[in-house]
């Protein structure tokens, strides 16, 4: 396969949408269970949440599937080795960690009884058995596993600035979002 100035637009439009919806959906995880909100506006929250990580499943998911058919550029030779294979094993944990956080929330959700209401519109079964240990053990992956993914994001985003900045040609492999 030859290799492209650029992600194709489809990787780099998923990209974009993937890194709002991922930075929007953890401060609304942690906010919703916050004491002392008002019903409503924590119900809301919650909605959000739920059917938000749903659709991050799934974009995430196309967005493997995408990756692995299209060829990608390549980092620019002046890139140590080292650095290039932190860079990709940090890409790849960042598509392993969303996995988890979406597969988790869902089992969590589902095994406690509760609904997800994009799904439960759909007319979807819920795929996991009512089971309260297992509701407990995905709530404590749910709650750990958004640690590793935070340091990740934080490490990503700095290194991702860092490439803007320095104007060595690795920012425009992701941007812009649409077009050539
Ligand atoms: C908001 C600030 C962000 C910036 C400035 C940024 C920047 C970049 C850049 C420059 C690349 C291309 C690297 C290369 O050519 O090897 C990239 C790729 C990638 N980004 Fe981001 N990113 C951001 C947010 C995110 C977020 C929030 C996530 C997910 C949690 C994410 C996940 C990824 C992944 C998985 C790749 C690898 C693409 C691939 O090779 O499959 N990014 N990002
Ligand atoms: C990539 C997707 C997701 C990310 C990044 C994410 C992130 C988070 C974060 C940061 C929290 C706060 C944890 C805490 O303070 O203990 C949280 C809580 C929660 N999330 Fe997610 N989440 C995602 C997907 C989902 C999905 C798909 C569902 C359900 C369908 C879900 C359901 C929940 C629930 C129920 C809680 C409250 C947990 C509890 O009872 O302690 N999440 N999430």
């Amino acid at each position: 396969m030859h290799t492209p100035q650029k992600y194709s637009a489809v990787t780099r439009s998923l990209h974009w949408v993937v890194a709002v919806m991922v930075l929007a959906t953890m401060p609304i995880g942690v906010i919703m269970l916050q004491e002392g909100l008002a019903r409503p506006t924590q119900d809301l929250l919650f909605i959000l949440h739920k059917n938000g990580g749903v659709i991050l499943f799934l974009l995430v998911v196309l967005r493997i599937a995408w990756r692995l058919g299209t060829p990608s550029p390549a980092l620019p030779a002046t890139i140590p080795h080292w650095q290039q294979r932190i860079a990709k094993g940090v890409q790849a944990t960042l598509y392993a960690l969303l996995l988890v956080m979406a597969v988790s929330g869902y089992v969590r959700v589902r095994a406690g009884g509760f609904p997800v209401e994009m799904l439960d519109a759909l007319g979807m079964p819920a795929m996991v058995p009512r089971s309260e240990a297992l509701a407990e053990t995905a709530q404590r992956i749910h709650g750990t596993a958004r640690f590793p993914l935070a340091a990740l994001i934080l490490l990503h985003i700095g290194a991702g600035l860092k490439h803007l900045v320095a104007r060595d040609g690795v920012f425009s492999h992701i941007w812009p979002p649409v077009g050539r």
